[in-house]
């Protein structure tokens, strides 16, 4: 077992986009990394170039939704790590924006990826998270699952506002909220990240945010001091966004 001192972090989803970037700052401020990746070879690409880049980084095959990968996954990381101290449920999709309309089908498989797979994962790496002294768990939702923002926004984002996957990142939310409390006894702080509008293939190329800016939400959630961290809250760069 290898690296037993340092901080472990896993990112799902962290192939490119967002994910990528969260497992690079956080390697360079001296975590091991762990990203995992659905297609193996990319999740290969991915890790090669942080290392390149003097990163302690690892990767480990995970389609979100597949119970087998995720049993291998937790295998994974007890024979090399033996726990866990950071997990960011990053992989998402937003495949009702292809232009066309959302139907059941769409609905149904974006909640399974960005909802069930994250509450899959983290129920799977409860007992990793709990050997850690700080553990913490950041579920990357979004603004597009706030009540309050469908409601006081609507004009301005309602092209966005999907059915699976604003529902998805409510339900996020309130994964959050539960796991926070639920979590609380096994010393594991849950909260969620909203990183801004970031041109990723998810975010296109027209948001505003570079990748380095929108990974700096989750970044500073696993890095804060423990007294500051806002136990079941959905955080933008600091700030609250209410629900
Ligand atoms: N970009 C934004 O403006 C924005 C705003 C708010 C919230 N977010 C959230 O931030 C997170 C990251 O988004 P992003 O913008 O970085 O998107 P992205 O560039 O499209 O990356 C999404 C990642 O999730 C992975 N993924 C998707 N489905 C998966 C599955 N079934 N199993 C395993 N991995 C899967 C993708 O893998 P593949 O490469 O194999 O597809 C990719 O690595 C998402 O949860 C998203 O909802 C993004």
């Amino acid at each position: 077992m290898e690296n037993v001192k340092k901080k472990i972090a896993l990112i799902t989803g962290a192939n490119k986009g967002i994910g990528k970037e969260i497992a690079r700052q956080l390697g360079k401020l001296g975590f091991t990394v762990v990203l995992t990746a659905r297609d193996k070879n990319a999740g290969q690409k991915a890790v090669e170039e942080l290392i390149g880049e003097g990163c302690d980084a690892h990767t480990v095959q995970l389609e979100v939704t597949s119970a087998p990968d995720i049993a291998n996954l937790v295998t994974y990381l007890e024979k090399n790590f033996g726990k866990l101290d950071v997990l960011v449920n990053n992989a998402g999709i937003a495949l009702e924006w292809d232009g066309n309309p959302t139907n059941p089908e769409k609905v149904r498989r974006t909640l399974e990826v960005n909802l069930v797979a994250p509450y899959a994962i983290t129920e799977a790496l409860v007992p990793l998270l709990s050997l850690s002294d700080d553990a913490r768990v950041i579920n990357h939702s979004s603004q597009l699952g706030s009540i309050d923002a469908a409601e006081k926004m609507w004009k301005y984002i309602s092209g966005f506002m999907t059915v699976g996957y604003s529902t998805s990142k409510a339900g996020l939310n309130m994964l959050t909220q539960i796991q926070s409390k639920s979590l609380e006894e096994k010393g594991i702080a849950v909260a969620a990240a909203h990183p801004g509008w970031v041109k990723t293939d998810l975010g296109s190329d027209a948001a505003p945010m570079e990748v380095p800016e929108g990974a700096g939400t989750v970044v500073t959630l696993a890095t804060m001091a423990r007294e500051q961290f806002p136990h079941g809250q959905l955080i933008h760069k600091g700030e609250r966004i209410p629900w």
